[in-house]
């Protein structure tokens, strides 16, 4: 686990980070188990005026891993996702797509690049069905008609695939699902483009016992299949749940991040808190991490 700041071990020590055992990966390319994260950010900061949302984020996002991003009310979160999706340009730092730089100047070129944001209000139309939702903007035509057959079949599959098996009709409108049916046509439909990184904004806020299980098993079988999963929660047993890292935003800077292993709800519940814990598990013996108050910058 890194914390406060940045994930890369490549950072002076006063730059406020405290690095552990999973630290010292190269500048760009490569981690230091040979893979390429899908996107990397480095240093990215984002104003808003005179408002400083986010400053200096270092942080991985690796394919065929859900990352949880956490943080309190204001801290970053959809900022964040907003700067990966393209809906907001970075005003410092670098993004790295497979190891290459990318500039990102709206959704579409995310898009391009095989990047899906999935949001609570979700972009989907009530009064259309479930296939026409799903092929929105990819329709498939046969003779210059609407290839509705192929197209029936291409969404049903991947429904199957996805093991989305509790809607009646793929025929039936939209407007007629529950809030986690509705997610799991978004997630679908993402798949069905073909997105190597899916980005689910709080997927599970406004759902029932339920329908947050499918959606939680749907996020666990979108990383399965190779798909990088980033994931904003405020609720942290679905994040303990489905993630297998974890990063921590604290008045936009990045408190903490690292496998799920290394943390526990009170450690989360520390660093979305004050910025900062001691009782992260960091694989220094059990000893605790020591951390600075990234708020004040100093040792506390
Ligand atoms: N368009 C904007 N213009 C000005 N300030 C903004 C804008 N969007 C976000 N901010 C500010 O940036 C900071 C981070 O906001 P952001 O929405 O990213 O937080 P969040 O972590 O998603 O919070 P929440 O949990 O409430 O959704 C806040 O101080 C917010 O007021
Ligand atoms: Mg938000």
């Amino acid at each position: 686990m890194v914390t406060n700041g940045s994930e890369d071990g490549t950072r002076p020590a006063d730059a406020g980070r405290v690095p552990s055992g999973s630290g010292g990966v190269p500048a760009s390319g490569e981690t230091e188990n040979g893979d390429t994260p899908l996107m990397r950010l480095r240093g990215i900061g984002k104003s808003f005026g005179p408002v400083q949302a986010l400053t200096d984020i270092d942080l991985d996002i690796p394919a065929g891993q859900v990352t949880a991003l956490v943080g309190d009310n204001g801290a970053g979160k959809s900022t964040l996702i907003k700067c990966v999706a393209g809906i907001w340009q970075p005003t410092t730092g670098q993004m790295l797509w497979q190891g290459k730089p990318v500039h990102l100047h709206s959704p579409k070129d995310a898009t391009d690049l095989g990047i899906a944001t999935v949001y609570q209000d979700l972009a989907l139309a009530d009064n259309l069905d479930i296939v026409q939702n799903m092929l929105l903007g990819h329709e498939s035509t046969r003779f210059g008609l609407l290839d509705e057959v192929n197209m029936e079949l291409t969404a049903k599959q991947t429904l199957q695939d996805l093991r989305v098996t509790t809607v009646r009709s793929i025929r039936q409108p939209v407007g007629s699902l529950s809030g986690g049916q509705r997610q799991a046509v978004a997630v679908a439909k993402a798949v069905m483009q073909e997105a190597k990184l899916v980005i689910m904004d709080e997927p599970t806020a406004a759902l029932g016992v339920t329908q947050t299980e499918l959606v939680l098993s749907l996020i666990e079988r979108l990383a399965s299949r190779g798909h990088g999963v980033l994931v904003v929660s405020h609720n942290l047993t679905d994040v303990f749940r489905v993630a297998d890292r974890v990063a921590v935003l604290y008045l936009g800077h990045l408190a903490a991040v690292g496998p799920k292993e290394e943390f526990d709800t009170a450690s989360v519940v520390d660093l979305m808190t004050t910025g900062a814990s001691t009782r992260l598990h960091n694989g220094n013996g059990g000893e605790p991490t020591a951390s600075r108050n990234v708020s004040s910058g100093s040792e506390d």
